[in-house]
């Protein structure tokens, strides 16, 4: 059957962790975002894999129906389903995939896969305004930092990265310890804004080049609470909240500031669940204004992993004509 490059209508699911999500995308445009975020993990401090994808599992239906009803649209009027290949936990991608191939051979439809960063970067082309070509993007998230150059929507050039925990791994396991709970990102974040940052000092790790590394502060947080005692710790969590996320942010600026010079681009944005924390988002308007950049930062809704980024890549891979085989099975350690 050829292809209808009219009227494209993508369901596309994202599952690569602990968020089930399915969106619609019609010409580009969204028509529904649907998510439903796996609170069990609350009770365990962090993310169980193996609750993660039982809730997938119980999850997806219910959310892909919605998706559509939402979209008002028939499922037989789709143009293709796309999914995350990875990266992320593999028996969460599993649950997505499986769904996917499985909705895409039952309608007789192409199937798309889908590189969870590289969506993303692309959840800045579903809203105005939109970054030109080429551009740097600062992916921060559970699992990855990156500082990536982009070329066109497809063409992507990791630049530098962690070498060992994510930015975000660094906030949720500092959350952890600080007895904050999970998720630990926005709750830092949230008594950070109302602390001093200059209270305590923690170390940046000096890394090569556009490279990180956010094990050193994390172990140093460690034995500052071995140190000083909980009870200090508690009577202080906004002070050293403050001081940890500014120590966080300095290094993230600093990298993206380094490339930003290097590579003489203007055009910068940032991605990815951290990419929602707001002083990483004041600090950055902050130097943008400094160093005269057009700066793009993403609505909430599309910082976190969602499904409409998921479709929003998924678009521009139908255009490509860059399908994925019935064989195709999840990627966890998916490379950009
Ligand atoms: O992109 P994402 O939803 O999932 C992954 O692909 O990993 O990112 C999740 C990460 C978590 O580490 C979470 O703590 C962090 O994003 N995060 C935040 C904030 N909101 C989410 N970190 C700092 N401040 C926030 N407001
Ligand atoms: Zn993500």
């Amino acid at each position: 059957m050829p292809l209808n490059t009219e009227n494209i209508v993508i369901l596309a699911i994202e599952s690569s962790c602990d968020e089930t999500s399915a969106a619609v995308i019609y010409n580009g445009k969204m028509l529904s975002n649907i998510v439903a975020s796996q609170i069990i993990h609350e009770q365990h401090g962090g993310v169980v894999p193996e609750l993660a994808s039982r809730a997938h599992q119980q999850d997806i239906v219910r959310v892909v129906n919605a998706s559509i009803l939402e979209a008002k649209i028939n499922k037989n009027e789709l143009s293709a389903i796309a999914f995350t290949r990875g990266p992320g936990l593999l028996g969460s991608l599993l649950v997505g995939t499986s769904f996917a191939k499985a909705m895409a051979l039952g309608l007789d439809i192409p199937l798309i896969e889908v590189n969870h960063m590289q969506a993303h970067v692309l959840a800045h082309f579903i809203d105005e305004p939109q970054p030109k070509f080429p551009f740097l993007c600062l992916t921060v998230s559970g699992g990855h930092t990156q500082i990536v150059l982009i070329k066109s929507h497809l063409d992507m050039e990791v630049l530098g990265e962690t070498a060992d925990d994510a930015v975000g791994e660094a906030f949720d396991k500092a959350a952890k310890m600080l007895g904050l709970g999970y998720p630990g990102g926005p709750r830092i974040d949230q008594n950070a804004a109302l602390g001093n940052p200059d209270a305590f000092e923690f170390p940046i790790a000096e890394m090569p080049a556009y490279s990180f590394s956010f094990s050193g502060i994390k172990t140093s947080l460690l034995y500052f609470i071995q140190k000083h005692g909980q009870e200090f710790v508690q009577e202080n969590i906004k002070d050293i909240c403050a001081s940890y996320q500014k120590t966080l942010i300095l290094t993230l600026v600093r990298k993206i500031k380094k490339a930003a010079k290097e590579l003489k681009i203007k055009e910068i944005a940032i991605a990815g669940g951290v990419s929602a924390n707001i002083g990483l988002r004041e600090a950055l308007k902050l130097e943008a204004e400094k160093q005269r950049w057009n700066l793009y930062i993403p609505d909430f809704q599309y910082c976190t992993d969602n499904a409409a980024m998921i479709a929003m890549a998924a678009h521009y891979k139908f255009l490509a004509s860059e399908f994925a085989d019935q064989k195709v099975s999840p990627l966890p350690r998916f490379q950009l």
